[in-house]
């Protein structure tokens, strides 16, 4: 099992990165426990060259590797592809993710259009000082989402400016369980059965491709996939509820009409 955690935050001691050392302390008991081999990587986003997204359409209209900015981005993507399950974990700064992880998330705007990651699970966590972390998950979970990623849960933890040591056995219940979802739900392989809202925005997205005029990249590329077929339901045949999966596509069809 490969999990890749990337940390939004430029503190390698602060709420958000000790967080994840106590997720990942607790992943390696449970894959010790299962004889499970684990590899959880973690990436600092700080770390990466990463510049600021110019806005010049060339991902969307051509293709990701036309990006005029040679950067991390591609490093990270392989590192996003390679793992069955991404733990992102932001900061919350003025209510929102944290800039290092927004800059991120506009790099890879493209994965909006050309979702790559469906069968793939998602943990996205924030911590926050003393308001609340709602906005901050919406913001995380809408582009996991829309990326194709099978989102396991959600956790958001108010930890104040800095945790003390003192203060860290606290946060210990709430580590373990984001480590037991997520370890669970690679192991289990329940991205293979995915929840009716992805299954919805899968159709959302497949009935506005099919309406675009062809030749435009994206298109294209759902094409290729095979995701523009009448009878394509998800991005690759879902272990899920017949019922759910017609009823998720009915709700999109309608979803589609007020959104596109
Ligand atoms: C620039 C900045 C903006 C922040 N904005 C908020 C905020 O809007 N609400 C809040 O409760 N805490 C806010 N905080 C506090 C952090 O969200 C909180 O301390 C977080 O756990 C810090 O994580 P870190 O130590 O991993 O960087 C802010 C902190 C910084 C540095």
């Amino acid at each position: 099992m490969k999990i890749l955690a990337c940390i939004g935050s430029n503190r390698k001691k602060g709420n958000t990165a000790r967080i994840v050392q106590m997720i990942e302390a607790r992943m390696q008991t449970f894959a010790a426990q299962h004889a499970t081999p684990l590899e959880f990587e973690t990436l600092y986003l700080g770390d990466m060259d990463l510049r600021p997204c110019r806005g010049c359409r060339v991902c969307f209209d051509q293709g990701e590797d036309k990006c005029p900015l040679k950067d991390d981005i591609p490093l990270i993507r392989a590192k996003m592809d390679a793992a069955d399950g991404l733990l992102l974990a932001s900061p919350v700064y003025v209510d929102d993710v944290s800039g290092l992880v927004k800059n991120w998330m506009d790099r890879l705007a493209y994965l909006c259009h050309r979702p790559a990651m469906g069968g793939k699970c998602a943990y996205p966590l924030a911590t926050v000082g003393d308001s609340s972390p709602s906005h901050t998950l919406r913001t995380l979970n809408a582009a996991l989402l829309t990326w194709g990623y099978h989102l396991v849960g959600q956790t958001g933890l108010k930890m104040g400016a800095l945790a003390s040591a003192d203060e860290l056995p606290r946060y210990q219940p709430a580590a373990d369980k984001v480590a037991e979802k997520l370890f669970n739900a690679v192991a289990q392989q329940k991205a293979q059965n995915p929840a009716f809202v992805s299954l919805l925005a899968f159709k959302v997205q497949q009935l506005a491709w099919q309406r675009e005029p062809p030749g435009s990249y994206d298109r294209t590329w759902w094409q290729a996939q095979g995701w523009l077929e009448p009878a394509c339901t998800f991005y690759f045949p879902p272990r899920a509820n017949r019922v759910k999966v017609a009823l998720a596509r009915l709700a999109g069809a309608a979803a589609a009409r007020v959104l596109t």
